[in-house]
C-alpha cells in the first residue's frame, strides 16, 4: 500500500542517508527516468547535486529547451549543458549503417559525458568537496532484465570514469530501482515536473540519428525535426497521445520522390509515419489512426516542410517490423 507521497518521502530519506554531505552528479537524457531520478535526488540534497545534459543535436524540436528551461524552472536544479552537436555531426559524417551510427553516437556520448563529469569533479575538488555519487534512473524492469536500455543514453553499467584516477569510482544512487514506469510518472507528477516530461513517450537514446535513413546531416535533421513536430502536434490535438505508444517519423534521406506543387515539379524526400500501439515495445501493432488525423498530418507536412513532398504510413506490426526503422 504505497502512496506516491510515501515513496517520495522514503526515497528522500534514503538518499540523504546515502549521500551525506558529499556531492552527486546525474546525467539527464531528456527522458522520464533520468528526470524523475534527478528531481528526487535534488529534493533530497539540493545544491549537492549537479546535472549534466549532453546536447547531441539529435533531439526533436523543443526537447533540449524542455530540459534547459522547463525542467530547471520546475526543480531549481544546477545544470551543466554541453553543446556537442558539431562533434556528433562530424563523427557521424558518412555513416549510414544503423549499428555503426549507434556505436558512434554511444561512443561520443560517453566521451562528452565523462569529460563534463571530470570537469565537475575537478571544480568540486578545488573547492574542497568530494563528488562520490552518480545518480541513475534505473527502474525495476531494468534491474530484472539487467540491462534494459540500449544505446547512447545507456550509461547504466558504467561506473569507471576514464580520464580520472584509476581508483576513482562513483557509488550509484538509484532511487527508482523499485518502481515501474507508471509509478515513476506519478512520482514525477508529485514532484511537480512538467507534463511534457512526465508523460513523454519513449524516445531512443540515439535520437533522430536513427530516424534518418542514410547519412545524418544538419539539413536532414532540420527537415525531420519540422515534420516530426507537426505529427506530434496533430496527434496531441486529436487527444491520441495516451493511445499511441510512440510515433516515430522517419526521413528517407536516401530516397527522393517526384511531386508537383503549384506549377512546379518537386523532387524531395518522403517521410514515413510509424504510429504503434504496444504494452512494452517487445511487440507492437500499427495504430489504426483516424483518416482525418492522418490527412491533416500529411497536408501540413507537405505544405509546411519544403523538401518533404510525400508522407507514407507504415502498416507493419512488430514482429516482423521493429518499431524504429533502424
Ligand atoms: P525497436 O525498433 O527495436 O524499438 O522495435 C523498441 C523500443 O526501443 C527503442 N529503441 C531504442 N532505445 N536506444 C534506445 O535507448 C536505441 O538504440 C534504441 N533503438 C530502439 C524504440 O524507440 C522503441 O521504444
Amino acid at each position: 500500500t504505497w502512496t506516491t507521497e510515501s515513496i517520495v518521502d522514503e526515497q528522500v530519506e534514503a538518499i540523504r542517508r546515502q549521500v551525506g554531505s558529499k556531492r552527486a552528479i546525474c546525467g539527464l537524457s531528456g527522458g522520464v527516468d533520468s528526470a524523475v531520478a534527478a528531481a528526487l535526488v535534488h529534493k533530497a540534497i539540493g545544491t549537492q547535486l549537479t546535472c549534466v545534459y549532453v546536447d547531441h543535436g539529435l533531439m526533436r524540436k523543443g526537447e533540449t529547451e524542455q530540459v534547459e528551461k522547463d525542467f530547471v524552472a520546475a526543480t531549481g536544479v544546477q545544470l551543466k549543458v554541453v553543446d556537442a552537436s558539431e562533434r556528433f555531426l562530424s563523427a557521424l559524417a558518412g555513416a549510414t549503417d544503423p549499428e555503426q551510427k549507434r556505436k558512434i553516437i554511444g561512443r561520443e556520448f560517453i566521451r562528452v559525458f565523462e569529460q563534463a563529469q571530470a570537469e565537475l569533479v575537478a571544480e568540486a575538488g578545488a573547492a574542497g568537496e568530494d563528488v562520490a555519487f552518480l545518480v541513475q534512473g534505473t527502474l525495476y524492469p531494468d534491474v530484472v532484465e539487467s540491462g534494459g536500455g540500449t544505446g547512447a543514453a545507456n550509461i547504466k553499467s558504467h561506473h569507471n570514469v576514464g580520464g580520472l584516477p584509476e581508483d576513482l569510482e562513483f557509488e550509484l544512487v538509484e532511487p527508482l530501482r523499485q518502481l515501474f514506469k507508471d509509478e515513476v510518472r506519478m512520482v514525477g507528477q508529485e514532484l511537480g515536473l512538467p507534463e511534457e516530461i512526465v508523460q513523454r513517450q519513449p524516445f531512443p537514446g540515439p535520437g533522430l540519428g536513427i530516424r534518418i535513413i542514410g547519412e545524418v546531416t544538419r539539413e536532414r535533421l532540420d527537415l525531420l525535426r519540422e515534420a516530426d513536430v507537426i505529427a506530434r502536434e496533430e496527434l496531441t490535438a486529436a487527444g491520441l497521445d495516451r493511445e499511441i505508444w510512440q510515433c516515430p517519423v522517419v526521413l528517407l534521406g536516401d530516397v527522393r520522390s517526384v511531386g508537383v506543387q503549384g506549377d512546379g515539379r518537386t523532387y524531395g524526400h518522403p517521410v514515413v509515419l510509424r504510429p504503434v500501439s504496444s504494452e512494452d515495445a517487445m511487440t507492437a501493432d500499427w495504430s489504426r489512426l483516424p483518416y482525418d488525423v492522418l490527412a491533416r498530418i500529411s497536408t501540413r507536412i507537405t505544405n509546411e516542410v519544403s523538401g518533404v513532398n510525400r508522407v507514407a504510413l507504415d502498416i507493419t506490426s512488430k514482429p516482423p517490423g521493429t518499431i524504429e526503422w533502424e
